[in-house]
């Protein structure tokens, strides 16, 4: 039986490739930091499970990383731990380059000293191409240039480059997955998509008038959290370690993911709940993220089973049959 980490296991990702991890036969660690209040909301359902074990653990505690590494001794260590809201970098910027930067070099550190046939994966983002404006015709890939816009993207790209620096300085078998916009019933409800839904299934139960948002006009490519943890899976199972976008290969603006939510709703035109608040326009914005996984369709075999229509309808009908099953509301 395989043992994996995953760090950020509380998160959407985390719990998402726990699951995946556990129904091929893994025995899997999820790596914990500790919080005032308990939020395991999305691990319940496998919290129970013998083949799951749940370890305080933080980005920023050295001794941690190596105490559960020598216990353990992991085949494979996936971090998905990070700050990982664009907006919110610009207000905690150093917690967040210091959490996403150093803490990955002290997991490399770590696994290179006391664990080196462990396998690793780093979450690297699509944010991390920020505003390059030369996006070639099929989208951004794995040689594209890096031109981060915020704290969060320069920490990620910084993470990014200690991957590569420490598979080729010390032969270790380090991946990273270049994920662009991955979303689901999981994600955060400060993300723009989530937002969306859940406001969408409170207006169309009566709970709700008006939704306040910034720039509409942003562009991304998004896809669906589950379809993007098995990528993270396959990157893992390859015999030589590298890097590779994981994408759709369709880019799709706020105000698209807005209509197709009001359309999947029946809520009519949006402009009647629609208010633009400023708070919500970021410093420095990411206007476009198109991308490319070719590569990850080639070596992986990895292709995507939602698209656009289908993930902003999953996420609304799931917002909407919880309300109504925990509240009561028709
Ligand atoms: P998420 O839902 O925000 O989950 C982040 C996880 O990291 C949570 O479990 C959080 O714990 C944990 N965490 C934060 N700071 C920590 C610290 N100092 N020590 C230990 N744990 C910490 O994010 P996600 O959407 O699942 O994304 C997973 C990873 O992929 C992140 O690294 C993100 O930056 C990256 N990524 C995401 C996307 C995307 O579109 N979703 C795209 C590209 C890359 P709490 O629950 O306690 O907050
Ligand atoms: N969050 C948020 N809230 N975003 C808004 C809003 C709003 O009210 N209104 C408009 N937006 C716009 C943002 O300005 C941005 O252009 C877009 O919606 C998407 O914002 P988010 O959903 O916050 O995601 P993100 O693209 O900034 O970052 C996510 O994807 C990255 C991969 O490209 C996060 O998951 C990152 O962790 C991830 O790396």
């Amino acid at each position: 039986m395989k043992t994996a980490f995953v760090s950020g296991i509380t998160g959407q990702d985390g719990s998402y490739l726990a699951e995946f991890l556990l129904h091929k036969g893994y025995f899997v660690v999820g790596l914990k930091r500790r919080t005032s209040l308990i939020c395991t909301e999305r691990v319940n359902n496998f919290y129970d499970n013998p083949n799951f074990k749940m370890e305080y653990w933080d980005l920023n505690d050295a001794s941690a990383t190596y105490r559960l590494l020598l216990k353990y001794k992991p085949d494979e260590f996936y971090n998905l731990a990070a700050q990982s809201h664009v907006r919110v970098s610009f207000d905690v910027p150093q917690d967040t380059l210091v959490g996403i930067a150093v803490g990955t070099h002290t997991i490399l550190e770590a696994i290179g000293n006391v664990h080196p046939e462990c396998r690793f994966y780093q979450a690297s983002s699509s944010e991390m191409f920020g505003d390059n404006p030369d996006v070639p015709e099929k989208g951004f890939n794995e040689n594209s240039r890096l031109m981060p816009a915020s704290p969060y993207a320069c920490a990620k790209v910084c993470a990014h480059n200690l991957v590569r620096n420490y598979r080729s300085s010390y032969r270790l078998h380090a991946s990273s997955g270049i994920l662009f916009n991955h979303e689901s019933p999981r994600r955060g409800e400060t993300f723009v998509t989530r937002k969306i839904t859940l406001a969408a299934a409170n207006i169309r139960l009566g709970h709700q008038d008006k939704i306040e948002l910034g720039n509409l006009s942003a562009k991304r490519d998004w896809g669906h959290s589950k379809d993007y943890v098995k990528a993270m899976w396959l990157m893992l199972q390859q015999d030589i370690p590298d890097d590779y976008v994981i994408a759709t290969g369709e880019t799709y603006s706020v105000k698209d993911f807005l209509d197709e939510t009001w359309k999947v709703a029946d809520l009519g035109e949006p402009e009647k709940h629609l208010i633009i608040n400023p708070k919500y326009f970021r410093p420095h914005e990411v206007p476009y993220l198109l991308g490319d996984s070719t590569r990850a369709r080639k070596v992986l075999g990895w292709s995507p089973r939602y698209n656009f229509s289908s993930l902003a309808e999953d996420m609304y009908m799931s917002d909407f049959n919880h309300l109504v099953s925990t509240k009561g509301w028709k």
